[in-house]
This record gives C-alpha cells, sequence and structure tokens, in this order.
C-alpha cells in the first residue's frame, strides 16, 4: 500500500495503477461503516484509493472541527489489512493553500435538511470532493448512504459537471442497537450512548407506520418527535419525511421518501435515515 501525504505525488502513482479504479473519500477515524465501502470498491475495481483528510472548509463550527477524532496509524493500518493499493493524507494547507478562492455551488437539494442548521457545509463539501475527483479521475467512487443528502448531491455533482464518475451508494452499518456507525459515537458519553439508539426506533417506528398505511408525511413526522421527546437525554433539531430525489418536503406519501432525523446529545449532533416505500396497493 502506498501512502503519501502530498497532492503533488498522486498523479505519479495513479499512472502506474490499474483500471477502473476506485475512490472512496473519508475524512479517517475508520470504523467498518467506512471499511464496507472500502470493500465494495474493492470487489468492483482493479485497484482502491482512499483519501484521509478532516476538510476544514466543511465545518461550520471550529470546535467540531479541532475535536473531530483522529487516528491515522489505525486508520492506515485497517486500510492495509483491506488491501488497499493508496492512501493519500494531505494537510489542509495543501488542500486549501492561502488564496484559495474556487468553490462549488451545491445543488439547491443541498439547502434542505442539513442546510438549515449547518448553513456552508456541502459547499465545504462539494469542493473537496470535486478536487479530490479533478486528482484521481476516478471510476467509481464511493459513499455510505448513512449521509444520505451528502449522497444525493454528490450525484448530482457528477453527473451535472461530466465527472464520468459512478458514484455507488453503500449502505449503513450499524451497531447492534441499531445505532449507525459514526466517527462521532466516540464523543457520547455512556448514558448519551445508551439513549442514542432512540434514532434508530424512531425510523423502526416510521417504517411501520408507513407499511401499515399511515401516509400523512406531517403525523410520521410528529411521531418522530414523540419518541425522541422520550428520552430526556435527546434534543430533536428536524424530523423530516421528504422526496427522496428532491428532499422537498411531503404532504402525502406517495412515492419514495426519505425519512430522516438529527438529533442532538449534549454538544453531539447525530443524524440517520431511512429510504422508504409506500406499500403497494
Ligand atoms: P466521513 O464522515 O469520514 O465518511 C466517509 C464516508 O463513509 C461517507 O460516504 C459516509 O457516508 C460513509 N459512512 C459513514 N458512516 C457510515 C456507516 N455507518 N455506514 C456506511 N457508510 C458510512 O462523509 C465524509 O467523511 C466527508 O463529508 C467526505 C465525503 C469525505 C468529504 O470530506
Amino acid at each position: 500500500m502506498e501512502v503519501v501525504s502530498s497532492v503533488s505525488l498522486v498523479q505519479g502513482i495513479l499512472d502506474g495503477m490499474n483500471r477502473p479504479l476506485g475512490l472512496v473519500p473519508t475524512m479517517g477515524s475508520l470504523h467498518a461503516g467506512h471499511l464496507s465501502l472500502v470493500r465494495r470498491a474493492k470487489k468492483e475495481n482493479a485497484s482502491v484509493a482512499v483519501t484521509i483528510f478532516v476538510n476544514p472548509v466543511q465545518f461550520d463550527n471550529k470546535n467540531d472541527y479541532t475535536e473531530y477524532p483522529r487516528n491515522l496509524e489505525w486508520d492506515l493500518k485497517s486500510l492495509c489489512h483491506e488491501g488497499v493499493d493508496f492512501v493519500l493524507t494531505p494537510q489542509p494547507d495543501e488542500v486549501f493553500p492561502p488564496g484559495f478562492d474556487t468553490w462549488i455551488t451545491p445543488p439547491s437539494l443541498a439547502e434542505r435538511l442539513e442546510g438549515y442548521s449547518r448553513p456552508g457545509h456541502m459547499r465545504g463539501v462539494c469542493t473537496v470532493v470535486m478536487k479530490f475527483f479533478n486528482l484521481f479521475r476516478p471510476d467509481r467512487s464511493y459513499f455510505g448512504m448513512k449521509d444520505a443528502q451528502q449522497l444525493l448531491v454528490i450525484e448530482q455533482l457528477a453527473r451535472d459537471l461530466n465527472t464520468g464518475v459512478e458514484v455507488v451508494r453503500v449502505p449503513t452499518v450499524r451497531e447492534e442497537d441499531g445505532l449507525a456507525l459514526s466517527s462521532r459515537n466516540v464523543r457520547l458519553e455512556p448514558d448519551q450512548r445508551r439513549a442514542a439508539s432512540i434514532l434508530h426506533r424512531a425510523l423502526e417506528s416510521a417504517r411501520d407506520r408507513i407499511g401499515q398505511n399511515l401516509l400523512d408525511a406531517s403525523k410520521i413526522r410528529g411521531e418522530i418527535a414523540s419518541i425522541v421527546a422520550l428520552e430526556p437525554l435527546a434534543k430533536l433539531d428536524y424530523a423530516s419525511v421528504a422526496d427522496a430525489v428532491t428532499l422537498e418536503e411531503l404532504d402525502w406519501i406517495d412515492r419514495q421518501v426519505l425519512v430522516s432525523l438529527a438529533v442532538w446529545f449534549g454538544s453531539v449532533r447525530l443524524i440517520d435515515n431511512y429510504f422508504l416505500e409506500p406499500p403497494q396497493s
């Protein structure tokens, strides 16, 4: 496995790599969710490249950036074990040097959900992902359904800007109690960690209710809010039932929907979602 910390060395290594190339962009502190992306990429490509970069321009909160977990030694060991060919671990001032001033304006669906609570976040994500697409020119790139809005935004970016990159959706990996794996989970206190399964329980309930033909979207949003309210350590940021393509909030569930929520546990904010369909009549 080749590991380089400078963007300037990427081209030389790419020249010697077999195609097709699969790219897995990450911010490190890798867990089984990230590794499922890597495994899928290994299965579908002749070579796999991974980026580990805690991207400063996608954090709206300085504290969240400085406290973001970092664990490079462990990450490289795991990636080597998975048979990854190439890892890039660049420094922020090389990716965004002084004077950097060209940005990707994300598609409108970025303004919904996370867009309300984290303005500027998707602009930072799109810009860094586009830089990595330009740098690696991968055939495929792998993104988790855990961050469903990010996935939809990147799919549209890849299409709209003719990147030629096939964006592959990878299902969410969960803990035994249903909590979606996330690098932020390690920041939860033990009682908050126990409480955090409420996200999954709320989504399971939404799935059951839609399965029972409760298709009034505001009722589903209300039920999610009531379930989260039962957990004293949890504070709901949003509950959404939206069109699974445009992310427009729906009144009535008559097509595939993205049911999603964001919840605070102290200073830690967790998100989760299910893609769901109304029952066939
Ligand atoms: P990061 O949070 O490190 O996530 C990297 C990739 O792993 C994303 O595509 C994310 O959706 C996926 N992932 C995270 N948890 C997962 C889980 N439990 N199951 C399946 N996949 C999971 O997302 C980012 O980094 C950044 O925004 C990035 C795209 C790298 C741009 O900086």
